[in-house]
């Protein structure tokens, strides 16, 4: 059965997105079924997937109890769109409103052997959706000044999921994202996320680079765009595996992928 991960942050732009992008990229070269959902209205990882704006139904449909979870699969991607924050409205009025998305992955759990949510920019009724569903949480931290209390924010609420919905929600651990490790601001970011949070911080930052936007908008994985820059999610990848353990063979893989 697969492992859910949400990746969230408790605001937009920290690449949480790129990141449920790159990972579900690498994982896949390393032969693991990964579903990748969208949870958040702007529809970025849709976008990211080139999923056609008009596929149907969505992740709005299946939250409201309109469509399957299993019919909502493009190519491995459950889609949102603009619909989504229609959806969510809605859905605030029901009972049992959290485990819409929990209650949705059921069916298909046994065909993937992870499932990647990719949280919208704010810490609402979807993602927690998105983190009662999860076996683990993954935080995206941008590499700025306020990004501890970002992180401060987002373990509150996971702890609210766990007393309220999820007991055994894992903190997988937070990751420092468009990094420039060559300035001193985020030599200090990291060196703060690490003096409060330990081995939960990933050894791997991710660097900042303009070629990420590139990629986005030429629908290229970083992978294949910058090979250089990807290497930072491919030793990710390799963490996250590590940290869910198991999983022999596509970590052999990943180390072929990375030599
Ligand atoms: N490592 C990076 N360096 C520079 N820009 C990045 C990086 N990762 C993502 N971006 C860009 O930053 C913007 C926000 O990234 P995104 O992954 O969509 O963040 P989020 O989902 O948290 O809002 C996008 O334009 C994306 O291309
Ligand atoms: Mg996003």
């Amino acid at each position: 059965m697969a492992d859910a991960i949400a990746v969230l942050s408790q605001k937009g732009g920290t690449g949480k997105t790129t990141t449920v992008r790159t990972l579900s990229d690498v994982l896949r070269r390393c032969g693991l079924r990964v579903l990748a959902v969208d949870l958040d209205p702007q529809g970025n990882l849709s976008d990211y997937f080139d999923v056609p704006p008009d596929a149907s139904p969505t992740i709005a449909e299946v939250l409201t109890g309109g469509a399957s979870l299993r019919d909502a699969i493009h190519d491995d991607v459950v889609p949102a769109a603009l619909s989504l924050a229609e959806a969510e409205l809605q859905l605030a009025g029901r009972m049992g409103r959290e485990l819409a998305l929990k209650r949705a992955l059921r069916d298909v759990r046994d065909d993937y052997d992870l499932v990647l949510v990719d949280c919208p920019p704010s810490l609402g009724l979807l993602t927690v959706n998105g983190v009662v569903a999860a076996d683990h949480a993954l935080i995206s931290a941008e590499a700025q000044h306020f990004a501890l209390q970002g992180v401060v924010q987002v373990l509150d609420m996971l702890d609210v999921a766990r007393d309220l919905h999820n007991e055994r929600l894992n903190w997988l651990g937070v990751v420092l994202n468009v990094a420039d490790m060559r300035t001193v601001h985020s030599r200090e970011t990291y060196a703060a996320l690490k003096e409060e949070y330990g081995d939960e911080v990933f050894e791997t930052t991710i660097r900042a680079s303009i070629a990420y936007a590139e990629s986005a908008e030429r629908g290229v994985s970083i992978l294949d765009h910058r090979p250089d820059l990807g290497a930072d999610y491919v030793a990710l990848a390799g963490e996250v595996l590590q940290r869910l353990g198991g999983f022999d063979a596509a970590r052999r893989r990943l180390r072929r992928l990375s030599a």
